[in-house]
Order: C-alpha cells, then sequence, then structure tokens
C-alpha cells in the first residue's frame, strides 16, 4: 500500500504531513472543498460575527479581530458536509455550524490565556492586545451566547450535544493542566486529553448533523464516532506540526508545546523509544524548560529543542506519530460504512483527510 509516507527522517519542514493519505488513492482537494462550499460559509461567517454583538463594544472588536485573522473554519465545514451526507438542507445547518464556530473561538481564547500566547492565526493573540482579564470574560460571553442562540432551536439532542461538548472540553483543559511537565503521562491520559479538549466538538458538529436530519439512532452515532476519531487525529496532526511546521504556516511559535511543558504524543513516543541515558536527558530537558518563567526565550531552550528535534529524527518519531494519525483517519473513515456510497460521502472522507494532513 502506498502510503506516501517518506521513507527515510523529515527532509524538510511539514514534508511528513503532505501527501499523507490514508488510502493512496488521490482525492478531492480540500482547497475544491472549501471552495464549493464558500458561499454557506459567508452566511455562517455572518451569523458567527451576530453571536459577538453587544453594546458593549469591546465584545465586537476583540470578535472582529479573532475572526479577521483567519482560521480555517474546518468545524463548520464538516457540520455542512455530514448534513449533505444526511440530505438535510435546511437553513438552520449554518446557523448551527456558526454555534459550533463560536464554542471554538471561545475555547481558543481561553487557551492562549492559559497557555500566554503572543500569536493566534499569525496576530497577536487577544490576550496580548487586550490582557487577560477581558479575554476571559469575552470568551464566556461567546460560551453563553452560542448557547443562548442554540436554546432557539428547541431541540433537546442539539443542546445536549452542546452541552456535552463543552464540558468536556474544558475537562480536557484541566486535566492537561494537571499533567503539565509530567514525564510519566500515559498514552492513554494523552488520549483522553485530546479527545475532550479537541474531538468532542468536531464529534458534536457531526452528529448535529444527524439530529437536525432525524436519522436514525445508529447513523447519528455513527456520525458523532467518525468526529471524535477525526478530531483526534486532528489535533494529534496539531501536536506533531508544533515541532515540524514552519512558524508562517503554524500562524504561532515552533515548539511551544515543549515550553509549556505539554507531553504530547512525538515526546511521549521518543521516551518509550530512546536509549536509558537519552530517556534521562529528554526526562531533564522537559524539567529543566519548565522551570523557565513563561514566554522567556532562552539559549538553552533553543538548544534544548534542537536536540529533541535530532532526537525525534534518530528514532523515526514523527514518522510513528503521524501513522497512528492515519490509523485512526482509517478507523474514523470506516464508521461511515453504516451510509451508501455517494458524492457526499467521498468529500466528507476527503476532508478528514484534510483533518491530518493540515494542508490547503
Ligand atoms: C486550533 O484549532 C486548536 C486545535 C484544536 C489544534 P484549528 O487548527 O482548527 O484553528 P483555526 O480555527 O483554524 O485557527
Ligand atoms: C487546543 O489546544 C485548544 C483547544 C482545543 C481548546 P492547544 O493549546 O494544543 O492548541 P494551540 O496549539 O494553542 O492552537
Ligand atoms: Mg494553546
Ligand atoms: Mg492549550
Amino acid at each position: 500500500m502506498n502510503t506516501g509516507m517518506p521513507e527515510e527522517g523529515c527532509p524538510g519542514r511539514q514534508c511528513a504531513l503532505r501527501d499523507a493519505g490514508t488510502d493512496g488513492h488521490s482525492v478531492m482537494k480540500n482547497k475544491d472543498i472549501f471552495k464549493e462550499y464558500a458561499g454557506e460559509l459567508q452566511t455562517v461567517e455572518q451569523r458567527l460575527m451576530d453571536i459577538f454583538r453587544s453594546d458593549v463594544f469591546l465584545i465586537p472588536v476583540v470578535g472582529r479581530h479573532i475572526l479577521s485573522s483567519g482560521g480555517k473554519r474546518i468545524r463548520p465545514l464538516f457540520l455542512l458536509l455530514s448534513a449533505d451526507l444526511c440530505g438535510y438542507k435546511g437553513e438552520d445547518r449554518a446557523t448551527l455550524a456558526a454555534i459550533i464556530e463560536a464554542i471554538h473561538t471561545a475555547s481558543l481564547l481561553h487557551d492562549d490565556v492559559i497557555d500566554s500566547a503572543e500569536t493566534r492565526r499569525g496576530k497577536p493573540a487577544a490576550n496580548a492586545l487586550w490582557g487577560n482579564p477581558v479575554v476571559v470574560l469575552i470568551g464566556d460571553f461567546l460560551y453563553s451566547n452560542a448557547l443562548k442562540l442554540a436554546v432557539l432551536q428547541k431541540n433537546q439532542k442539539i443542546m445536549e450535544a452542546l452541552s456535552e461538548a463543552t464540558t468536556r472540553m474544558t475537562e480536557g483543559e484541566v486535566l492537561q493542566l494537571n499533567r503539565i511537565g509530567d514525564p510519566d503521562i500515559t498514552r492513554e491520559e494523552y488520549f483522553t486529553i485530546i479527545a475532550a479538549k479537541t474531538g468532542v466538538l468536531i464529534s458534536a458538529a457531526c452528529r448535529i448533523a444527524g439530529i437536525l436530519a432525524k436519522l436514525p439512532e445508529e447513523r447519528e452515532a455513527a456520525l458523532a464516532r467518525f468526529g471524535l476519531k477525526v478530531g483526534i487525529a486532528f489535533q494529534l496532526a496539531d501536536d506533531v506540526l508544533d515541532y515540524v511546521a514552519s512558524q508562517r504556516d503554524l500562524g504561532k511559535r515552533l515548539g511551544k508545546d515543549l515550553e509549556e511543558g505539554k507531553i504530547t504524543l512525538p515526546l511521549l513516543h521518543l521516551l518509550k523509544a530512546a536509549a536509558e541515558k537519552e530517556r534521562e536527558e529528554v526526562k531533564g530537558i522537559i524539567r529543566e524548560t519548565l522551570a523557565v518563567p513563561k514566554g522567556e526565550r532562552t539559549e538553552a531552550g533553543s538548544r534544548h529543542l534542537d536536540r529533541i528535534t535530532e532526537l525525534f529524527t534518530r528514532y523515526r518519531v514523527i514518522e510513528e506519530s503521524l501513522q497512528s494519525a492515519r490509523e485512526l483517519i482509517g478507523e474514523a473513515k470506516a464508521e461511515l460504512a453504516v451510509f451508501p456510497e455517494s458524492r457526499e460521502k467521498e468529500v466528507l472522507l476527503a476532508m478528514a483527510e484534510y483533518a491530518m494532513q493540515r494542508q490547503e
């Protein structure tokens, strides 16, 4: 099977994520999917702006900043593509896509406060411009205003899906904080964290399409499992990109996870694969990095990142991590076996590939 993976190491940044399809055959180009849905995504954008509407002037100001900075809008797109798979064409799908993106935006605002991020989407992070207190409160406003709009749908199942997602996302972030700098974190704990912080929202997006279409329970659950697995693979790819992407592509600084003491799959692979002496060295690097005050860049810091990257190459860590993401995408696709083959299904499956490749 041609997986498109490079045979040796990772020559050139991002290379490993490119052409990393799970089944080797060429799928619909992602930019074509985005193009096809551009009109409806415009409607979503409008509704998203509406969720930021308030007489308290700072709220729309911060809203305009974060929304105009970019963002891929993959969660709304997953909802729209899933809705097409289910044959639901009603206009509530754009509203719910906006609600999902608003929840994602709120989580990013809070995440950047927690992580003391300097940049987001290639622009100064909102916390860097307006300070933590304002950004925390605007995140709260967004969460509650999104849910307020969802209540108008008068659909108990949709409310369940959204409130379950927001609750678990917060649990994921808290659990992650709990495990900061802990090299003994298990693979299972890591996957629990990323499923919660990222998987559940994409899962909700796909499931909600099924709810809107009034699908039988079995198909709605299959969509939810598909979204969950895609979301986990998406975060996994993000965790790999944190080490291999260029800053321009990422819109944020390289090696941030290490600086934050976040032990993600690449480091977990390394800790498992490395020889005893190197394992102790890596643990030492994690300890030392964590001791440096947040945001402070030191010469030792970049040396440490270089050393970790070197060990990643030696132990083929990036390839191993991507293999895990690829397997997950394969499992996600299999969840949709209950749906008959169709163009809509093909497009949704192509989007799942994108979640892992993170390419335009
Ligand atoms: C960023 O999500 C946080 C993660 C879950 C990795 P996205 O990569 O979807 O961010 P935007 O919305 O496109 O900026
Ligand atoms: C993702 O967390 C944000 C949420 C899912 C809430 P990260 O901290 O890993 O994401 P980035 O790297 O800042 O985008
Ligand atoms: Mg972050
Ligand atoms: Mg974070």
